[in-house]
């Protein structure tokens, strides 16, 4: 039986498995119930100096799919709306409960080393494993000069990560904001600063929907409304590069990371491993769901890691990095053809109209003239292997990408004499 226990940036947990800082961390309450249903480890609604926030009403909107399926989740809440003594308190009794559990508190103060200072030792005496550095909350606190608005400048990240390594021997965990041109720039600077961990994402500047009658986006606070973050299923694809980005950074190499965005099931908690991560974290799947999704979570990695033959979650901690390249590195010579299994084909022509419409015109279709029965076959020449019928076609596995064999070598585009600017003819002419 595979083992899930992990050890982060020195922080023991029984599983990789941990709640984001947010609504399902923000009480002991909560955190005890996630404990008790299996969760490694929460990171705690972010504290802040008192007085506490004050929160408006409504809160949350959403990004549906066609069958009403939350797709993406927008909130405009900000941190903790409780004091930080009654936090403080509840952090004590429930690490001393749960010793085996990993307990984060997340902070977000202005850009003054005293109030760090002041603060750092609270949380210390708590008991609580680690501290994670609030730099990513894109609405609310930033127009006080907090959250994406120090995430924003590396230098700010920089500075105030140095402020907490000086004033707390707990690791530190530097949760950056995706509101930004290039992740590793803050990355950078936060290991720059001592960091002992970095952890992605935080939610993403969005606006959901509107409501046309009123003419005002959703959630509205009495006739208006603001941008807020999101985050869920939708931001994974957003999160994984940016947690590879930073995986495959050499001058970030080997700086522990906790992946967090869009993270629902195993599949994607494993994924984001591979990438890089070594633990995630979940926010609205659990907020959607209940703390209970943990239990798939663990079951289906342990399942998969015993199939795979993964003794520890170490084994694969970014084992799909050094597959993760720069487009100028993949092989101009590798071919791959769209093929069709005519026995699952269900003659709904989509595959058809997209190739046709938008890619290649590589699918033919054939009408049988006594029948009028229509079939769908690949044009194999025309094919550049482009992947939208797959994508479009309804019936999962009915079309498959084959490789071919060309019989050429490895060949990257700096390599190609089709490239006028090819790095190594450039080289050649130089030397
Ligand atoms: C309602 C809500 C409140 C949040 N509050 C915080 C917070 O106080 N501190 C923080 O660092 N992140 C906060 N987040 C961000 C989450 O911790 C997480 O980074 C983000 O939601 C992406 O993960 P997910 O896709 O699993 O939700 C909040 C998210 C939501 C939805
Ligand atoms: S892979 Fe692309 S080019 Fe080939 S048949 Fe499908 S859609 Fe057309
Ligand atoms: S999209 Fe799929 S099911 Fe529909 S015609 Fe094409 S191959 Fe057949």
């Amino acid at each position: 039986m595979a083992d899930l226990s992990i050890e982060f940036c020195g922080i023991k947990s029984i599983n990789p498995f941990w709640l984001a800082s947010a609504p399902p961390t923000d009480k002991a309450y909560n955190v005890v119930r996630a404990f008790e249903a299996g969760w490694g480890g929460v990171v705690w609604k972010t504290l802040g100096e008192d007085p506490a926030a004050v929160n408006v009403s409504s809160r949350y909107s959403a990004h549906y799919g066609k069958n009403r399926e939350v797709l993406g989740f927008n909130n405009i809440e900000l941190i903790t709306d409780r004091s930080l003594e009654i936090n403080l308190t509840e952090i004590t009794q429930v690490k001393k409960d749960w010793p085996d559990r990993a307990i984060i508190v997340s902070l977000m103060l202005p850009c003054e080393e005293k109030l760090w200072a002041d603060i750092l030792p609270l949380v210390e005496a708590t008991g609580a494993d680690g501290i994670e550095l609030n730099f990513g909350c894109p609405h609310g606190m930033p127009e006080r000069g907090m959250g994406a608005a120090v995430g924003q400048v590396p230098e700010y990240v920089e500075m105030v990560t140095r402020w907490c390594k000086t004033h707390s021997k707990l690791p530190v965990i530097v949760k950056l904001t995706p509101n930004i041109t290039d992740v590793r720039a803050p990355a950078r600077a936060a290991k720059a600063g001592g960091a002992d961990a970095v952890s992605l994402i935080n939610t993403i500047n969005s606006i959901t929907h509107l409501d046309l009658d009123q003419m005002v986006a959703f959630p509205i606070v009495g006739g208006a409304s603001t941008h807020g973050g999101y985050c869920g299923s939708a931001v994974k694809p957003i999160a994984l590069n940016m947690v590879a980005e930073i995986a495959r950074d050499p001058q970030t190499r080997g700086l522990p990371i906790s992946g967090i965005g869009g993270i629902g099931n195993w599949r994607d908690a494993a994924e984001f491993m591979a990438l890089g991560s070594g633990c995630v974290q979940v926010c609205t799947a659990a907020m959607l769901h209940g703390f209970r999704i943990v239990e798939e979570m663990k079951d289906g990695l342990s399942r998969w890691m015993d199939e795979k033959g993964y003794k520890s979650i170490s084994e694969f901690v970014g084992k799909a990095v050094p597959n993760t390249t720069d487009w100028k590195y993949l092989d101009m010579n590798y071919q791959v053809i769209a093929q069709i299994n005519q026995d699952d084909c269900i003659k709904c022509g989509r595959c058809y109209v997209a190739c046709e419409d938008t890619s290649h015109q590589s699918i033919a279709q054939l009408i049988d003239a006594a029948s009028g029965v229509r079939t769908y076959e690949v044009i194999k020449e025309e094919c550049v292997g482009c992947n939208l019928c797959e994508i479009t076609c309804p019936v999962q596995g009915c079309i498959t990408m084959v490789p071919q064999n060309t019989g050429k070598p490895y060949m990257n585009w700096t390599q190609d004499p089709r490239n006028p600017r090819a790095e190594n003819i450039k080289v050649t002419e130089t030397v």
